[in-house]
């Protein structure tokens, strides 16, 4: 099949949609039943809250101030999507100097059980799920491989019942915080790596196991903003045909800032919002750190 027909197509997998672009059913299955090592480092992320930010800060700190892969390596191939038709390629190349770097989308119902046979750890980084809705709303526009919004209304619907590509965030995270004692996790938000990168670089390292120098802290520090990234090829997906990521209408590190989805709510979407976050989180017994 030729790209542009892939393009379109969707994998349905535990119910979840995911795009046939990049998956398969096979893949999808693969990485549930993945062997992982007890030294594997795993990053999981609903989209749009920070996954491309984490791989880089995570690259940065194992890679001990040698920035060759910084410059030199995609992001995809650092730290591969495990659930992706690619991963057991990628994987065979990865840097074995390093512990296997690897990143997931999937739910914790899907990929926990495999997990859980090992120590591996796992870094979970969230996002206010309003910031994630406007952000996965522009990346619906500029993705080859997602549908286009029909408007950001409709998205925000659908993002609320939980039926867009990826599932339901409120179940993503859910379920993935309802494993901090069953796993060793760190919860790390986007708004605390935002608001105190240097703090909360150091609680990842700590967690990681590697304790960084004063010069390596400001190494990552550089290599992690922003205005760095948006100009790497490694990591603002430039690389990518124009088919799959096209970037002349919006940049895929589009805004970069916490509370831009005050720009787009209206009241009574903010309201509605509220109301089911409230109903789905509310007896989750767990603290989120976000202003809603
Ligand atoms: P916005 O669309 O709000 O700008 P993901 O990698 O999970 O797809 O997430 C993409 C989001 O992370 C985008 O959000 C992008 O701009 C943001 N992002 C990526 N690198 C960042 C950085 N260094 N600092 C702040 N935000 C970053």
């Amino acid at each position: 099949t030729s790209m542009n027909e892939r393009m379109n197509t969707t994998e349905i997998f535990d119910g979840i949609r995911f795009p046939g672009f990049l998956h398969t059913l096979e893949s999808l299955k693969a990485a549930c039943s993945f062997q992982f090592q007890d030294t594997d480092v795993l990053l999981v992320t609903f989209p749009k809250s920070g996954t491309t930010w984490m791989q880089q800060v995570l690259s940065l700190i194992f890679c001990e101030g040698h920035l060759w892969p910084i410059h030199h390596l995609p992001n995809w191939a650092r730290m591969p999507w495990m659930e992706q038709a690619s991963f057991s390629s990628l994987l065979s190349k990865l840097n074995t100097s390093w512990p296997r770097l690897l990143t997931s989308h999937l739910n914790a119902k899907g990929l926990s059980p495999a997990l859980m046979k090992s120590k591996a750890k796992v870094v979970y980084m969230g996002r206010n799920p309003k910031d994630v809705l406007v952000s996965y709303y522009h990346f619906h526009q500029i993705a080859g491989f997602l549908p286009n919004p029909s408007s950001f209304e409709d998205f925000a619907d659908e993002f609320l019942e939980g039926t867009g590509f990826f599932g339901s965030w409120f179940d993503h995270v859910k379920g993935w915080l309802g494993l901090q004692k069953d796993l060793t996790l760190l919860f790390v938000t986007y708004e605390e790596l935002h608001q105190e990168p240097r703090s909360t670089i150091r609680k990842l390292s700590e967690f990681l196991g590697r304790t960084l120098g004063p010069k390596e802290e400001e190494i990552i520090l550089e290599h992690s903003s922003f205005s760095f990234m948006s100009q790497s090829n490694m990591v603002n997906y430039s690389l990518l045909s124009k088919e799959i990521i096209d970037q002349s209408q919006g940049k895929f590190l589009r805004k970069g800032v916490v509370g831009n989805w005050r720009e787009y709510f209206t009241p009574e979407l903010n309201e509605k919002f509220n109301a089911v976050y409230q109903s789905k989180m509310g007896d989750s017994g767990l603290s989120l750190p976000w202003t809603m």
